[in-house]
């Protein structure tokens, strides 16, 4: 029986691998323009990054990793022996985490520094209940900066994350930014405690999940799918009535420096994002059709402490994520077309064997000028040449029959506009 790809582990075929190609060079040339240059970082990590950094209780860290053991690890493990910390790997669930542990690693901010400004991208994995545009193995362009904490820094990151979507082609009529404070320290503790009291109070209208977060994590159950539970965190207190007054002046800046940019967006107290790692601005950009309940295609924001809690020193940080999946089913949503893979610029078709030879020195010198061209490779007839010559989408054809070898110039045609001109062989190049 044939094997198939594990569910949630999609191939890229090569328009798609087209796409993602072009997603990333969208925002290397865009994240450009403010500062940010590429980092690459391992795609497993100890698990205790994770577990540290994104939080035992979410539900990213609790039920969605992928953890991996080498022979002998698995063996203890299986065993019933434990694993050295430095042993038990991950794969990366998100890209936040292995980026700021590689600035503490690598002292990448040292004292009085300028911020770090990094972006990167590839593959993430999170053992998710698969369904449209949530994917086990996904793609994601992030970016993080890490070093400064003026409200000047995230507003800068998120009118970044809407020029990005402008340039890849998604409509600014079919997102909507949401944005948040998810406040500090020093004000965060006693929401959670008036959320926790109001979950109590309501206890009989949760569900099982949520009676559990309103002890591990009450924030978590802004994010529940159940319709009671939701009903219920509607009435809940909010966020913004609880900042200290930093928070409360940072939250303003920032809503100031978009209003000026003319950025719109719609405040979401409720926005508390799924990674625990999150202090003040928080924001998500979720796309109104076409991708049912997972409708966001990017996300990010403020994590202040999370350098300190992964062993490095207090260096604030902000930074978001875009998925590449969900853009893609965005674009086609939105009615986009989207490029093809693969190009033609001359067909040679031959019209007897002896063509066979000739055709393959004009292709070669034709690929050497710095043009794609392709031959047939399977004994075509003229006519079936002709349809391949379609399909690849050639810009212009030639057939060498016994007349084109013997004069050695031949006819090339326009497949657009159908004009033909006769050259010789080593002037075909100069004219496509
Ligand atoms: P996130 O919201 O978990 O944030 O993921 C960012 C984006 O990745 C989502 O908006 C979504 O488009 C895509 N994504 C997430 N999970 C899946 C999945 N299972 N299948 C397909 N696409 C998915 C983060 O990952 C943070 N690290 C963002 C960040 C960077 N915050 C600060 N810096």
């Amino acid at each position: 029986m044939a094997i198939n790809a594990p569910t949630g582990f999609n191939d890229m075929l090569p328009d798609q691998a087209l796409f993602w190609n072009d997603f990333q060079a969208t925002a290397a040339r865009v994240f450009g323009r403010y500062g940010y240059v590429t980092i690459q970082t391992p795609i497993m990590e100890q698990t205790d990054l994770f577990v540290r950094g994104i939080g035992e209780a979410t539900d990213v860290v609790s039920k969605e990793m992928f953890s991996a053991f080498s022979g002998a690890n698995l063996e203890t493990l299986l065993g019933g022996g434990t694993v050295k910390a430095k042993n038990r790997m991950s794969l990366r669930p998100e890209g936040t985490a292995g980026v700021v542990r590689a600035v503490v690693q690598h002292d990448l901010v040292p004292q009085g520094a300028a911020p770090a400004k990094l972006m990167y991208a590839g593959p993430m994995f999170r053992a998710e209940r698969v369904q449209k545009g949530r994917l086990r193995q996904f793609h994601q362009v992030g970016v993080e900066c890490l070093g400064a904490e003026a409200p000047t820094v995230d507003a800068e990151a998120i009118i970044m994350l809407m020029r990005f979507f402008a340039e890849v082609g998604i409509p600014a009529d079919a997102m909507t930014l949401l944005i948040n404070s998810m406040g500090c320290e020093s004000c965060r503790p006693a929401y959670r405690d008036a959320v926790k009291a109001y979950m109590d109070e309501h206890a009989s209208q949760l569900c099982e999940t949520c009676l559990t977060r309103a002890e591990v994590n009450p924030l978590r159950a802004f994010d529940c799918k159940n319709e009671d539970c939701a009903a219920v965190m509607d009435g809940a207190p909010r966020i913004t009535d609880h900042l200290c007054p930093d928070c409360k002046a940072h939250y303003a800046q920032v809503k100031e420096l978009l209003d000026g940019a003319g950025v719109t967006y719609v405040e979401d107290s409720k926005l508390v994002r799924g990674l625990d790692y999150y202090t003040r601005t928080v924001f998500e950009v979720q796309v109104d059709n076409g991708l049912g309940s997972q409708n966001a295609i990017g996300g990010g924001g403020r994590y202040d402490k999370l350098a300190a809690e992964v062993g490095g020193r207090n260096t604030p940080g902000l930074g978001f994520a875009l998925g590449y999946e969900r853009c893609l089913l965005a674009l086609q949503a939105a009615g986009v077309e989207m490029p093809k893979a693969g190009s033609c610029d001359l067909f040679v078709s031959v019209v007897e064997s002896a063509g066979q030879a000739p055709a393959f020195a004009l292709v070669q010198q034709v690929r050497d000028a710095g043009f794609s061209a392709e031959m047939d490779h399977q004994g075509r007839s003229v006519k079936s040449q002709f349809k391949l010559a379609n399909k690849l989408g050639a810009r212009f054809i030639v057939t060498l029959g016994p007349d084109e070898l013997a004069a050695g110039q031949a006819t090339l045609r326009n497949m657009e506009t159908h004009e033909e001109v006769t050259i010789p062989f080593d002037q075909i190049a100069s004219c496509l």
